[in-house]
Protein backbone atom coordinates (compact mmCIF):
# COMPACT_ATOMS: atom_id res chain seq x y z
CA UNK A 1 0.00 0.00 0.00
CA UNK A 2 1.45 3.41 -1.03
CA UNK A 3 1.48 5.61 2.27
CA UNK A 4 2.10 9.54 1.86
CA UNK A 5 3.47 11.62 4.35
CA UNK A 6 1.07 14.33 5.92
CA UNK A 7 2.55 17.34 4.08
CA UNK A 8 2.80 15.67 0.84
CA UNK A 9 -0.54 15.66 0.12
CA UNK A 10 -1.34 19.64 0.49
CA UNK A 11 -0.23 22.33 -1.63
CA UNK A 12 -0.09 24.77 0.97
CA UNK A 13 2.22 23.05 3.40
CA UNK A 14 5.64 25.18 4.00
CA UNK A 15 6.66 23.00 6.50
CA UNK A 16 7.70 19.66 7.54
CA UNK A 17 7.55 17.44 11.05
CA UNK A 18 11.46 16.83 11.75
CA UNK A 19 10.69 13.43 13.16
CA UNK A 20 13.29 10.59 14.27
CA UNK A 21 14.44 9.87 10.25
CA UNK A 22 15.09 13.52 9.47
CA UNK A 23 17.08 14.20 12.67
CA UNK A 24 19.39 11.24 12.01
CA UNK A 25 20.42 12.10 8.33
CA UNK A 26 19.99 16.16 9.42
CA UNK A 27 23.83 16.57 9.52
CA UNK A 28 24.71 14.06 6.69
CA UNK A 29 27.80 15.52 5.62
CA UNK A 30 26.78 19.36 6.61
CA UNK A 31 29.92 21.26 7.58
CA UNK A 32 29.95 24.94 8.89
CA UNK A 33 33.06 26.55 7.26
CA UNK A 34 34.98 28.48 10.28
CA UNK A 35 34.62 31.45 8.47
CA UNK A 36 30.86 31.33 8.77
CA UNK A 37 30.88 31.24 12.48
CA UNK A 38 33.35 33.98 12.86
CA UNK A 39 31.34 36.11 10.83
CA UNK A 40 28.85 35.34 12.80
CA UNK A 41 30.52 35.78 16.47
CA UNK A 42 32.00 39.46 14.51
CA UNK A 43 28.33 40.22 14.20
CA UNK A 44 27.66 39.75 18.34
CA UNK A 45 30.66 41.63 19.30
CA UNK A 46 30.02 44.07 17.10
CA UNK A 47 26.76 45.18 18.85
CA UNK A 48 26.79 43.38 21.86
CA UNK A 49 28.84 43.15 24.45
CA UNK A 50 29.27 39.13 24.12
CA UNK A 51 27.97 38.56 28.00
CA UNK A 52 24.90 37.36 28.90
CA UNK A 53 22.63 34.88 27.09
CA UNK A 54 22.17 33.68 24.03
CA UNK A 55 18.96 31.32 22.65
CA UNK A 56 19.26 29.39 19.68
CA UNK A 57 15.63 29.21 18.38
CA UNK A 58 15.15 26.47 16.05
CA UNK A 59 18.23 25.00 17.06
CA UNK A 60 17.55 21.72 15.32
CA UNK A 61 20.46 18.99 16.68
CA UNK A 62 22.37 22.31 17.80
CA UNK A 63 25.25 22.26 14.43
CA UNK A 64 25.12 26.21 15.41
CA UNK A 65 24.19 26.39 19.12
CA UNK A 66 27.08 23.61 19.98
CA UNK A 67 29.51 26.02 17.99
CA UNK A 68 28.59 29.42 19.35
CA UNK A 69 28.66 28.00 22.94
CA UNK A 70 32.43 27.46 21.82
CA UNK A 71 33.05 30.97 21.43
CA UNK A 72 30.84 33.10 23.21
CA UNK A 73 31.59 33.71 27.22
CA UNK A 74 27.43 33.68 27.25
CA UNK A 75 24.99 31.34 28.77
CA UNK A 76 23.56 29.32 25.67
CA UNK A 77 20.56 27.92 25.60
CA UNK A 78 18.38 25.89 22.21
CA UNK A 79 14.89 25.66 21.73
CA UNK A 80 12.78 23.53 19.25
CA UNK A 81 9.70 22.02 19.19
CA UNK A 82 11.11 18.99 17.82
CA UNK A 83 11.82 16.35 20.56
CA UNK A 84 13.56 14.21 17.69
CA UNK A 85 15.98 16.94 16.61
CA UNK A 86 16.84 17.77 20.30
CA UNK A 87 17.22 14.01 21.29
CA UNK A 88 20.41 14.60 18.96
CA UNK A 89 21.63 17.85 20.08
CA UNK A 90 21.45 17.04 23.83
CA UNK A 91 23.29 13.47 23.04
CA UNK A 92 26.44 15.52 21.91
CA UNK A 93 29.39 15.99 24.52
CA UNK A 94 29.98 19.39 23.22
CA UNK A 95 26.45 20.29 24.15
CA UNK A 96 26.77 19.31 28.01
CA UNK A 97 26.97 23.00 29.12
CA UNK A 98 23.45 24.03 26.97
CA UNK A 99 20.21 24.30 28.34
CA UNK A 100 17.77 22.35 25.42
CA UNK A 101 14.44 23.48 25.36
CA UNK A 102 11.22 21.81 23.69
CA UNK A 103 9.81 25.02 22.88
CA UNK A 104 7.09 26.25 20.18
CA UNK A 105 8.47 29.56 18.31
CA UNK A 106 4.95 30.56 18.12
CA UNK A 107 4.09 30.84 21.57
CA UNK A 108 7.89 30.95 23.88
CA UNK A 109 7.39 30.49 27.14
CA UNK A 110 10.79 32.80 28.38
CA UNK A 111 9.79 35.85 30.14
CA UNK A 112 9.95 39.08 28.57
CA UNK A 113 13.59 40.56 28.05
CA UNK A 114 15.06 37.06 29.35
CA UNK A 115 17.91 37.22 26.36
CA UNK A 116 20.53 39.22 24.89
CA UNK A 117 20.95 37.86 21.76
CA UNK A 118 18.36 35.79 20.06
CA UNK A 119 19.69 34.04 16.87
CA UNK A 120 17.63 31.55 14.39
CA UNK A 121 18.90 29.29 11.41
CA UNK A 122 16.87 28.56 8.45
CA UNK A 123 13.49 28.78 10.96
CA UNK A 124 11.17 31.58 9.34
CA UNK A 125 10.88 29.83 6.05
CA UNK A 126 8.53 27.49 8.18
CA UNK A 127 6.13 29.87 9.09
CA UNK A 128 3.13 31.27 6.99
CA UNK A 129 3.32 34.39 9.24
CA UNK A 130 7.11 34.46 9.79
CA UNK A 131 6.45 38.04 12.05
CA UNK A 132 4.78 36.16 14.78
CA UNK A 133 8.22 34.53 15.06
CA UNK A 134 10.10 37.42 15.00
CA UNK A 135 7.55 39.43 17.35
CA UNK A 136 8.18 36.70 20.01
CA UNK A 137 11.74 37.22 19.56
CA UNK A 138 11.35 40.37 20.39
CA UNK A 139 9.49 39.94 23.09
CA UNK A 140 11.94 37.79 25.25
CA UNK A 141 14.82 40.03 23.64
CA UNK A 142 16.07 42.83 26.95
CA UNK A 143 16.36 46.04 25.48
CA UNK A 144 19.48 46.96 23.39
CA UNK A 145 19.54 42.94 22.68
CA UNK A 146 20.29 41.79 18.86
CA UNK A 147 18.40 39.45 16.99
CA UNK A 148 19.91 37.63 13.84
CA UNK A 149 18.43 36.00 11.70
CA UNK A 150 20.55 33.62 9.53
CA UNK A 151 19.22 32.32 5.95
CA UNK A 152 19.12 31.77 2.69
CA UNK A 153 17.46 35.08 1.04
CA UNK A 154 14.68 34.10 -1.93
CA UNK A 155 16.95 35.56 -4.37
CA UNK A 156 20.36 33.64 -3.91
CA UNK A 157 18.60 30.41 -2.99
CA UNK A 158 16.97 29.76 -6.25
CA UNK A 159 20.55 30.60 -8.13
CA UNK A 160 21.92 27.56 -6.28
CA UNK A 161 22.01 24.09 -7.76
CA UNK A 162 19.27 22.99 -4.98
CA UNK A 163 16.62 24.92 -7.03
CA UNK A 164 18.52 25.14 -10.52
CA UNK A 165 18.09 21.64 -11.30
CA UNK A 166 15.18 21.38 -9.10
CA UNK A 167 12.11 23.46 -10.43
CA UNK A 168 9.40 22.50 -7.93
CA UNK A 169 11.84 23.99 -5.22
CA UNK A 170 11.64 26.88 -6.76
CA UNK A 171 8.14 27.36 -6.88
CA UNK A 172 7.73 25.75 -3.14
CA UNK A 173 10.68 28.19 -1.97
CA UNK A 174 9.00 31.62 -3.90
CA UNK A 175 5.79 30.75 -1.30
CA UNK A 176 7.83 30.29 1.90
CA UNK A 177 11.42 32.23 1.80
CA UNK A 178 12.04 35.89 2.01
CA UNK A 179 14.02 37.93 0.18
CA UNK A 180 16.41 40.05 2.27
CA UNK A 181 15.06 43.01 1.75
CA UNK A 182 11.53 42.13 3.02
CA UNK A 183 13.51 40.40 6.12
CA UNK A 184 14.60 43.43 6.92
CA UNK A 185 10.96 45.07 6.74
CA UNK A 186 9.67 42.19 8.93
CA UNK A 187 12.40 43.16 11.62
CA UNK A 188 11.46 46.63 11.36
CA UNK A 189 7.80 45.68 11.71
CA UNK A 190 8.54 43.86 15.06
CA UNK A 191 10.21 47.35 16.29
CA UNK A 192 13.37 46.44 15.89
CA UNK A 193 16.00 49.38 14.89
CA UNK A 194 19.70 49.35 13.66
CA UNK A 195 18.92 46.76 10.99
CA UNK A 196 21.38 45.38 8.54
CA UNK A 197 22.01 42.42 6.57
CA UNK A 198 25.72 40.12 6.04
CA UNK A 199 25.44 38.28 2.92
CA UNK A 200 28.38 35.83 2.29
CA UNK A 201 29.48 32.84 0.28
CA UNK A 202 30.59 29.61 1.71
CA UNK A 203 31.84 26.42 1.40
CA UNK A 204 29.19 23.92 1.90
CA UNK A 205 30.88 20.40 0.98
CA UNK A 206 34.54 19.32 -0.49
CA UNK A 207 33.11 17.92 -3.66
CA UNK A 208 30.58 17.54 -6.61
CA UNK A 209 30.10 13.96 -5.44
CA UNK A 210 29.27 15.17 -1.41
CA UNK A 211 27.05 17.78 -2.70
CA UNK A 212 24.57 14.89 -4.99
CA UNK A 213 24.89 12.83 -1.77
CA UNK A 214 23.42 15.88 0.52
CA UNK A 215 21.10 16.25 -1.72
CA UNK A 216 20.20 12.54 -1.73
CA UNK A 217 19.53 12.58 1.99
CA UNK A 218 17.39 15.75 0.91
CA UNK A 219 18.79 18.05 3.30
CA UNK A 220 16.70 20.63 3.25
CA UNK A 221 12.99 20.81 3.55
CA UNK A 222 12.04 21.71 0.49
CA UNK A 223 13.02 18.48 -0.71
CA UNK A 224 10.73 16.89 1.47
CA UNK A 225 7.74 18.74 0.29
CA UNK A 226 8.38 17.83 -3.11
CA UNK A 227 6.90 14.63 -4.67
CA UNK A 228 9.12 11.87 -6.00
CA UNK A 229 8.98 12.38 -9.40
CA UNK A 230 9.52 15.97 -9.13
CA UNK A 231 12.64 14.93 -6.98
CA UNK A 232 13.72 12.18 -8.89
CA UNK A 233 14.01 14.10 -12.05
CA UNK A 234 15.78 16.60 -10.02
CA UNK A 235 18.15 14.36 -8.79
CA UNK A 236 19.05 13.12 -12.37
CA UNK A 237 19.78 16.26 -13.67
CA UNK A 238 22.08 17.27 -10.51
CA UNK A 239 24.04 14.37 -11.10
CA UNK A 240 24.54 14.38 -15.05
CA UNK A 241 25.91 17.98 -13.98
CA UNK A 242 28.03 16.81 -11.06
CA UNK A 243 29.67 13.83 -13.23
CA UNK A 244 30.17 16.24 -16.23
CA UNK A 245 31.70 19.72 -14.00
CA UNK A 246 33.27 18.02 -10.91
CA UNK A 247 35.29 21.07 -10.41
CA UNK A 248 32.21 23.63 -10.43
CA UNK A 249 32.61 25.85 -7.64
CA UNK A 250 29.06 26.25 -7.85
CA UNK A 251 28.67 23.04 -6.37
CA UNK A 252 30.36 23.15 -3.33
CA UNK A 253 29.21 26.73 -2.13
CA UNK A 254 26.02 28.18 -0.01
CA UNK A 255 25.27 31.93 -0.35
CA UNK A 256 23.57 32.71 3.47
CA UNK A 257 22.62 35.96 4.45
CA UNK A 258 22.25 37.09 8.76
CA UNK A 259 19.79 40.28 8.82
CA UNK A 260 20.13 41.73 11.92
CA UNK A 261 18.55 44.63 14.31
CA UNK A 262 18.42 45.74 17.91
CA UNK A 263 16.17 46.08 20.10
CA UNK A 264 15.30 50.46 21.22
CA UNK A 265 16.53 50.59 24.84
C1 LIG B 1 15.96 23.65 8.87
S1 LIG B 1 15.98 23.19 10.57
C2 LIG B 1 17.24 24.29 11.18
C3 LIG B 1 17.93 23.74 12.38
C4 LIG B 1 19.13 24.59 12.86
N1 LIG B 1 18.72 25.94 13.18
C5 LIG B 1 20.20 24.60 11.82
O1 LIG B 1 20.37 25.61 11.12
O2 LIG B 1 20.88 23.57 11.67
C6 LIG B 1 14.50 23.93 11.18
C7 LIG B 1 14.26 23.61 12.66
O3 LIG B 1 13.14 24.40 13.08
C8 LIG B 1 12.39 23.61 13.97
N2 LIG B 1 11.02 24.13 14.05
C9 LIG B 1 10.06 24.11 13.10
N3 LIG B 1 8.93 24.66 13.57
C10 LIG B 1 9.18 25.04 14.85
C11 LIG B 1 8.40 25.65 15.87
N4 LIG B 1 7.10 25.99 15.67
N5 LIG B 1 8.98 25.92 17.06
C12 LIG B 1 10.28 25.58 17.30
N6 LIG B 1 11.06 24.98 16.36
C13 LIG B 1 10.52 24.71 15.16
C14 LIG B 1 12.45 22.22 13.39
O4 LIG B 1 12.13 21.23 14.33
C15 LIG B 1 13.91 22.16 12.94
O5 LIG B 1 14.75 21.64 13.93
Amino acid sequence: MLTLAKDSLRTDAVTITYNRQIARNYECDRKIEAKRLDDLVKLIFEHTSGEGRILDLGCGTGVFTTLLAGRLPMAVTGADNSEEMLAIARSKPEGRGIDWHKEDAVKLSYENESFDVVFMSNLLHHFNNPLDIIQQCARVLKPGGLLLNHFGALEDIIKDPDHKFFEKASELDVRRTPARIQMEYLLKSAGLTDIGSDKNTYKLCNSAAERVKMVESKYISVFHLMDQISFQRGLSRLRRYAESNQFDPWLREITVTTTFGIKPC
